[in-house]
């Protein structure tokens, strides 16, 4: 829900993304900026975010040699400026990679972070808000009780001062409790000169981004703090920190599909991906997970235990319990799929049913036609997919293999328990199994046969 687009006042913007760092303290292969939250990267979040802002241009800072992070970025931000910063010498100078970006030109500047997944475009918005307004720098704060870490925003005779790290804060400073989140938006007429003049004088030997808020006051210049929740300028350092940020993440998108008109039965046990629509009247049951790229049409029921991605579902249609929808599941209005069903690049068409123990891939199932408990679609010969087509209103009767590339056509009967390799014409039957053979008073012999054997067998020592 963070890409939401936000208005703003024609002045162009650039974002800079700040995304350097080997992030250690995850234990990873995988560079920090790419684990995912509510399925997709911090990175691209924070990308979002900054679109949504109304960046027209992005420029993100990496750490160099990181070929993963340059591909993400490709992908999700075409165009944006890849900057490596070539040695990690503080967030100023991080910024300062980024040049190019700045000398462009552009009105306003943000500065996100890549690793602050939770921050929205409406807070991009606002921070860039008082630029409009004739500020130089404004700056992203948050009170708590908990300050340690962060840099305090120093306040003298109600205007901001300065912003003080922890590591160069004297006693008093680390009293206060309004800090810094770290996201600052500079006017993009000043931004070079003041990051030109930041030193690195200070405890942590590092160029300060935040030492842009001191410059500014000293010219005369305007300083704005605008305020957010800590949650949102939550960093992410480590992997629990990575699970907090998904929690408040998944909090944010329930509460959102609620309020857009979904029913989540138990919401703390539904778990949505940042792209999931769930439409109006849905009802989503207990324990349902959607991966990206599902949407749901309205009046749908998504029955517990469920497990859905990349799928549309049209509106009224149910799945599950127990069912899995895989990327290029397409129900149509009505389709109907039960339980331990698993649908893959397969589409129902109309009131298809497909209810119990089902696997349908690389399928066409046709409107009203009904697939019988067991039957499954043998679309892998070992190298090749191939495709399985079942015409409208075909009755597939249970336990049948499909083994593609096959077709049944409309309104077709196929015996259960078949094994269909050839196609079958439209309105035939096709059985294929052998034929049953019945003896008439067989088994009470069999069954004296068996039990004299058995006793014969106690006899013996
Ligand atoms: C920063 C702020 C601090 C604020 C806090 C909020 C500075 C100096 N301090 O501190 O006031 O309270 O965020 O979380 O800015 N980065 C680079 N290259 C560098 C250094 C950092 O790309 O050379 C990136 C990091 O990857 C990260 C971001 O900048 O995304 C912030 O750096 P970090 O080291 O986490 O700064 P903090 O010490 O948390
Ligand atoms: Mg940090």
């Amino acid at each position: 829900m963070t890409d939401q687009t936000t208005t703003h006042s024609g002045r162009s913007l650039t974002a800079i993304v700040l995304a350097a760092g080997k992030g250690t303290r995850m234990r990873s292969d995988l560079p920090k900026v790419l684990h995912a939250v509510a399925g997709r990267s911090m990175l691209g979040h924070v990308l979002a975010a900054a679109r949504g802002a109304g960046a027209n241009r992005i420029a993100v800072v990496v750490e160099p040699g990181q070929e993963a992070v340059a591909r993400e970025i490709d992908a999700l931000a075409p165009g944006a400026g890849i900057h490596p910063q070539a040695e990690r010498l503080g967030t100023a100078h991080a910024v300062l990679a980024a040049r190019a970006a700045l000398e462009a030109g552009d009105d306003d500047v943000v500065i996100a972070f890549g690793d602050t997944p939770l921050i929205t475009a409406a807070t991009l918005a606002r921070l860039r808000a008082p630029l409009a307004q004739g500020c130089a720098v404004a700056v992203l704060a948050f009170e708590t009780p908990n300050p340690k870490g962060y840099g305090r925003v120093l306040v003298q005779g109600g205007r901001v001062a300065a912003i003080r790290e922890e590591k160069d804060a004297d006693e008093a400073e680390r009293a206060v409790t309004l800090c810094n989140a770290g996201l600052m938006a500079l006017a993009g007429r000043h931004a070079l000169d003041l990051l030109a003049r930041i030193g690195n004088a200070n405890a942590a030997g590092e160029y300060y981004l935040p030492d842009a808020v001191g410059l500014a006051v000293a010219d005369g210049l305007g300083v704005a703090v605008v305020d957010v929740a800590e949650e949102e300028a939550q960093g992410v350092n480590d992997r629990v920190q990575l699970g907090i940020a998904e929690a408040a993440l998944q909090r944010r998108l329930r509460r959102a599909a609620q309020v857009a008109g979904a029913t989540l039965v138990a919401p703390e046990t539904v778990f949505l991906s940042h792209d999931t629509r769930l439409g109006r009247d849905v009802v989503v049951e207990p324990h349902v997970v959607f991966g990206p790229g599902v949407t749901v049409g309205d009046g749908c029921v998504v029955h517990a235990f469920s497990h859905l991605e990349g799928a549309t579902l049209a509106a009224g249609v149910s799945v599950g319990p127990y069912a899995r929808l895989r990327p290029g599941a397409v129900l149509e209005t009505g389709a109907r799929v039960g339980n331990f069903v698993e649908i893959k690049n397969a589409r129902l068409e109309a009131g298809a049913k497909a209810n119990h123990l089902t696997y349908l891939g690389d399928a066409v199932v046709g409107a009203g036609a009904n697939v019988g408990a067991g039957t499954i679609t043998c679309n892998y010969d070992g190298v090749n997919k191939h495709r399985t087509i079942i015409g409208a209103g075909a009755f597939i009767g249970s336990n049948t293999a499909l083994v593609a590339p096959v077709s049944v056509g409309a309104g077709a009967i196929v015996g259960a328990g078949s094994v269909i390799a050839t196609d079958v014409a439209a309105d035939a039957l096709a059985v294929a199994r052998a034929r049953q053979r019945s003896i008439p008073d067989w088994a009470p012999g069999r069954r004296a046969a068996l039990e004299a054997e058995k006793a014969a067998r106690a006899r013996k020592p």
